[in-house]
């Protein structure tokens, strides 16, 4: 366990959350976890047959390492085991001793500023129009040979959005601190150079 610097960001689905972890990453040096996949491994195994907190409780890192995680069948069923609490807690062990590594670290998805690293060193809520969240969705899985229409994809962005928001334990908000960058207009660069400064202000 280290007591690295750690980067929380948070945000709706298809928000950009995943290319702007990345390439902060990348440009810090830190180690990037998209918590995201945790969830969607857990919902991959439900569809498949397994008992939903069996499944939290068993993951291994080898379970995330599948391109079918990124179906929308697979998101659905991901935001679905999300809200319950006992699959929660099975996956918050490994985020928490993730977010401290020595190094530093950047992890994404619903709840990492409020819940799994209140601490975090910067927190960011990275967001945009549920209209321009489908089109980047839809372009990206259009790309993969996934054949959903727009609508399609958009009806699952708000649903997926609603359960998130709508939850219990760990509800989909900005953290206390967060700083939140709208990418509705931006391009990847601007984003990206947006959480970049960010960061780097909190690094002196
Ligand atoms: O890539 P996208 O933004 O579409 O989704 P994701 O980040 O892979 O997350 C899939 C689902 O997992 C979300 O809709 C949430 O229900 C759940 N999730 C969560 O509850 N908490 C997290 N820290 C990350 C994901």
């Amino acid at each position: 366990m280290g007591d690295g610097f750690s980067v929380a960001i948070d945000g709706p689905a298809a928000a950009g959350k995943g290319t702007v972890s990345k390439a902060v990453a990348a440009h810090f040096g830190f180690a990037h976890l998209d918590t995201g996949l945790l969830y969607r491994a857990v919902g991959a195994k439900v569809l498949a047959g397994m008992d939903a907190i069996e499944a939290a409780q068993s993951l291994m890192s080898d379970d995330l390492d599948d391109d079918s995680l990124r179906t929308p069948a697979v998101a659905q069923a991901a935001s679905k085991v999300a809200v319950i609490s006992e699959v929660r807690a099975a996956l918050l062990d490994f985020q928490r001793s993730f977010a401290t590594r020595a190094g530093g670290a950047v992890l994404d998805g619903r709840d990492i500023g409020t819940v799994i690293c209140p601490e975090a060193a910067v927190k960011l809520f990275v967001t945009a129009s549920a209209e321009v969240r489908a089109q980047r969705r839809f372009a990206e899985l259009s790309a993969k040979g996934i054949t959903d229409s727009y609508e399609t994809v958009l009806a699952d962005v708000k649903s997926r959005d609603a359960r998130d928001m709508e939850r219990v334990e760990a509800p989909l908000r900005p953290a206390d601190g967060a700083v939140v960058i709208d990418t509705s207009d931006l391009s990847i660069e601007q984003a990206v150079a947006q959480a970049i400064t960010v960061i780097q202000e909190k690094r002196v």
